[in-house]
C-alpha cells in the first residue's frame, strides 16, 4: 500500500468549490486501486483566515507543509484583502519558499473543448507553457519613494540570476528533447534592454548543449498575436514569470477556456511539495453559486498523479475530462451547460469508473 500525504488549501472564492471535486476524482482513483491512498490534511488558510486571524496563512506554514508529497490548492484573493497581500502572504510565499521554479502549463485543445477561432485543427493547439517561478518580474524587489509628494516614484525590479534563468531555460530543453518537440523561447530583448538580453544570451548559450531540439525566439508582443494567428508554430514554450502567467491565460482561452487551465508548480529535485492548482483565481463574481467549472482543478489532479508516478491514472483522468466535454450533457456554463460544480465532478467520477471498468 502506497499512501501518499496530500495537503488541502481550498483557499478563497470558487477555489472551495472546484478543489473538492478535484479531490472526488482522487479518491475515485484511490477507490480503483486498493495500492493506493490519499490522506487529506486541510488548511483553512486565505483571505477569510486572514480576516480572522490577521495572516493569510500560519507563522509557520511553510515548515507545516513541508512534510507532504503535495499541496493541492484552489485559488486565494478575495474582496476586502488587498491581493498583494493575499497573494504575496500565501501562494507566492508557498511557490517560493519551497523553490517551486517551474510552472508547467499546458495548453491543449482537448477533445470536446471548443476553440473561439475559427479553422483551428484540434492538434494546432498543443502547447507546453514552462513559465519561470520563482523571481523574475515576480521578485519582490522594489521601492516606492516621495510617497505621496509630487515627485513620488516606485520602482518594481526584475531579479534575473544566472542560476534562476539557466535552470528553467535548462529544464524546458530537456522536456522538448524528451517529448521531440520544438522549443519556443519568448522574451522582450528590444525593451528590456537588461533582463531580456541576459535571457536570450542564456538560452542561446543553453541550445548548443542541445544542437537536436529545433529553437524558436520570439519576442512577447509577437508572440501573443502568433498564439492566434498560428498556434501551431509553438510546442513547448519557456518564458519568465510574468509572460508566462499572461500568455497562459490567453493560451487557456485559446485551449477551451480558463475553466479548463490547470497548473503543476514544481519543485524538479524533489527536496520540497510541488504544488498543483487551477490557473484561475477565485472567481468572486460567481462564488458560492455552484456555477464554476471544476474541470481545470481536476486536471491539476491528473497533473499531481503524473508528478507522483501514477501517469497512467494522470492520463485516465484526462480521458475522464474529454469525454464530460465530449458527451456534453454535464457541463458548467461558461461550456454552455446547466450543471452545477459538484455534478460535472460527480459525472467525471462516473466516467473514471465506466473507463477503469472496460480497461480491467
Ligand atoms: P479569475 O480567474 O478569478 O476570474 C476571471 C474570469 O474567469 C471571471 O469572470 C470568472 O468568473 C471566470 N472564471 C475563472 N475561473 C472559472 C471557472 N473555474 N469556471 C468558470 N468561470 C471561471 O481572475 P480575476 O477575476 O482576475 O481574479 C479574482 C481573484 O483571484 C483576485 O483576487 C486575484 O488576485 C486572484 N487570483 C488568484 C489566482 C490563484 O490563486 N492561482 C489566480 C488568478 C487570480
Ligand atoms: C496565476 C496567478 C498568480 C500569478 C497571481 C494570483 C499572483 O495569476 O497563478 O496565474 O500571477 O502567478
Ligand atoms: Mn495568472
Amino acid at each position: 500500500m502506497s499512501t501518499y500525504k496530500i495537503a488541502v488549501i481550498p483557499g478563497d472564492g470558487i477555489g472551495q468549490e472546484v478543489l473538492q471535486e478535484g479531490i472526488k476524482v482522487l479518491n475515485k482513483i484511490a477507490e480503483l486501486d486498493n495500492s493506493l491512498q490519499f490522506e487529506y490534511t486541510y488548511f483553512p488558510w486565505g483571505c477569510e483566515y486572514y480576516t480572522k486571524h490577521g495572516v493569510m496563512m500560519d507563522e509557520d506554514g511553510i515548515e507545516k507543509l513541508q512534510t507532504f508529497d503535495a499541496i493541492f490548492l484552489g485559488a486565494v484573493g478575495y474582496p476586502g484583502v488587498p491581493d498583494h497581500i493575499s497573494l504575496w502572504d500565501l501562494l507566492l510565499k508557498i511557490r517560493k519558499g519551497f523553490d517551486q521554479y517551474i510552472n508547467i502549463r499546458p495548453i491543449k485543445l482537448i477533445k470536446g473543448a471548443t476553440c473561439p477561432l475559427k479553422d483551428v485543427k484540434r492538434e494546432e493547439v498543443d502547447m507546453l507553457f514552462i513559465r519561470e517561478n520563482s523571481e523574475g518580474e515576480y521578485a519582490g524587489a522594489g521601492d516606492w519613494l516621495f510617497k505621496g509628494q509630487e515627485n513620488e516614484v516606485v520602482l518594481q525590479t526584475g531579479v534575473f540570476s544566472r542560476k534562476g534563468t539557466e535552470r528553467v531555460i535548462r529544464y524546458a530543453f530537456e522536456t522538448a528533447k524528451r517529448e521531440g518537440k520544438s522549443l519556443t523561447s519568448i522574451s522582450k530583448g528590444n525593451a528590456l534592454n537588461y533582463s531580456m538580453v541576459f535571457w536570450d544570451q542564456i538560452f542561446a548559450e543553453v541550445s548548443k548543449e542541445y544542437p537536436d531540439v529545433k529553437t524558436a525566439s520570439y519576442l512577447v508582443d509577437a508572440a501573443a498575436m502568433l498564439m492566434i494567428t498560428d498556434p501551431k508554430r509553438f510546442e513547448v514554450v519557456v518564458t519568465s514569470n510574468l509572460f508566462g502567467d499572461i500568455l497562459t491565460d490567453l493560451g487557456a482561452a485559446l485551449a477551451g477556456g480558463i475553466g479548463l487551465a490547470a497548473g503543476a508548480n514544481i519543485n524538479p529535485e524533489r527536496k520540497y511539495p510541488s504544488m498543483f492548482e487551477p490557473i484561475h483565481g477565485s472567481a468572486p463574481d460567481i462564488a458560492g453559486k455552484g456555477l464554476a467549472n471544476p474541470l481545470a482543478a481536476i486536471w491539476s489532479a491528473s497533473q499531481l498523479l503524473d508528478f507522483l508516478g501514477y501517469e497512467h491514472y494522470g492520463k485516465l483522468v484526462l480521458k475522464a475530462i474529454e469525454e464530460v466535454l465530449v458527451e456534453g450533457k454535464v457541463l458548467t456554463h461558461d461550456m454552455k451547460g446547466k450543471a452545477t460544480t459538484s455534478e460535472v465532478g460527480d459525472r467525471a467520477a462516473e466516467i473514471i469508473q465506466s473507463l477503469a471498468s472496460i480497461k480491467a
